[in-house]
């Protein structure tokens, strides 16, 4: 979790912005609530290396020089991340770490960094690398674990960027801690949707040990460049509960400077972030069902996956998202997911208005406004009611249901 300068700034930052931001970050509570390094994404180094091959720090933009000002950071409880490119050159033009990727490290390094974000731009021709994208990323994994083999250090947490074209949550765990897996985010509901279809069949590549990567929280932004961008409160929320309960890292993105409070307060839902830092489970949340009017396990990236369930240290976790434009009834049979035990009765908790809201018995119906979200946490707290009161018999799936003689419930 953390803050990332390219949707908020692209290159437009230097050290007070990026200061202004962190004491921000401090004063809005969102250092407290977990967001706690930034990202110094693309444009941060000089556009030429020096002639031993080393990176140049940018003394224009950041007078203090990059040690002092991440070690201003760290006074604040916020540490600092490095951003780099598996190619000649970082996308928007910087030197990229191909062939420098040691030397590179201990630049980071001694500049105080620990986190590397690696993009995938300006890559060497096949006959130059002899390696796929998997052996340009092992390129630098393999530096960061020499270095900390070396140096008996911490390796730096590595993150791929490499957009999702091939499949890197299939490998990306072999080599690093996350992987995007879509291409740039924008501030509106329907790249939101797009990146949610996308991560409901890629959902199981998450564990404690890597992480689908969603990109940047658009909450709060209006976009850079971008000036129709602009999400509703609930779309927001929408936005911020899928990413946090698939586990993707949390960055925001957004000047906090002048972001609205309700935007911030979305970014600070605690409910939401202990799960997406839960201690014991690592695993996302997975799609039970598609939706009312459309098959399962077929990709729509207009109308997304709807029904959400999984575990957590702290109750089954259930996401319904409405991805139609008008207000929805969401019903769903509790035993539709697999977290959830037969034949009890469960404690329902609302993760966004942070309220106990009663019991449910086998099934239950929540109302959303179009594009809205209902986070919930359920607990169990005893069996059903004696089976005589209820109307009938019940088994999940009714037909594979019996009698104690053998008859099926269906027959
Ligand atoms: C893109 C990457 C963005 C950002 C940008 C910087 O390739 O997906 O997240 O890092 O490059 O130029």
């Amino acid at each position: 979790m953390g803050y990332n300068t390219f949707n908020a700034f692209g290159c437009d930052y230097n050290e007070e912005n990026l200061l202004a931001m962190a004491h921000s970050m401090v004063d809005e509570g969102l250092v407290d609530a977990g967001y706690s390094t930034i990202i110094f994404d693309d444009c941060f180094t000089k556009k030429e290396r020096n002639v031993n091959g080393e990176l140049l720090e940018d003394l224009e933009r950041f007078p203090s020089s990059m040690r002092n000002l991440t070690d201003k950071l760290k006074d604040l409880g916020i540490s600092a991340s490095a951003y780099s490119d598996a190619g000649y050159k970082t996308c928007a033009g910087y030197p990229g770490s191909y062939g420098h990727e040691k030397q590179d490290l201990q630049t980071f390094s001694d500049w105080g960094f620990d986190y590397l974000k690696y993009d995938n731009c300006y890559i060497p021709f096949d006959n130059i690398t002899q390696e796929n994208v998997y052996g340009r990323y092992a390129r630098m994994a393999e530096a960061i674990a020499a270095r900390a083999a070396e140096e008996n250090e911490a390796p730096f947490w590595f993150s791929i960027c490499e957009w999702g074209w091939q499949q890197p949550w299939i490998w990306g765990k072999r080599l690093g801690h996350s992987w995007r897996i879509n291409g740039d985010i924008k501030p509106w509901w329907s790249t939101l949707a797009a990146i949610i279809d996308n991560a409901s069949f890629q959902y199981w590549a998450t564990d404690f040990y890597g992480h689908n990567d969603m990109d940047i929280l658009e909450v709060g932004n209006t976009g850079q460049g971008n000036p129709i961008g602009n999400l509703t409160i609930d779309e927001a929320k929408s936005h911020f509960t899928a990413w946090a309960l698939l586990k993707s890292p949390l960055f925001i993105s957004t000047n906090l400077t002048n972001s609205s409070a309700e935007a911030r307060e979305i970014l600070k839902n605690h409910d939401l972030i202990k799960i997406n830092q839960d201690p014991n489970v690592g695993e996302s949340i997975a799609p039970f069902r598609w939706g009312n009017d459309q098959p399962d396990f077929v990709s729509n990236t207009t109308h997304p996956a709807q029904y959400w369930s999984g575990n957590s240290s702290y109750g089954v976790v259930f996401m319904l998202l409405n991805t139609l434009d008008t207000p929805q009834d969401m019903f769903f049979n509790l035993t539709e997911s697999w977290a959830i035990r037969s034949g009890r009765l469960y404690d329902v908790y609302d993760m966004w208005a942070h309220t106990n809201n009663g019991t449910v018995l086998r099934n239950m119906t929540v109302t959303l406004p179009p594009h809205g979200v209902a986070a919930l946490l359920l607990n169990e707290v005893g069996p059903e009611p004696d089976p005589t009161t209820l109307a009938l018999p019940y088994c999940a799936i009714y037909w594979q249901c019996s009698w104690s003689n053998g008859t099926y419930y269906s027959n």
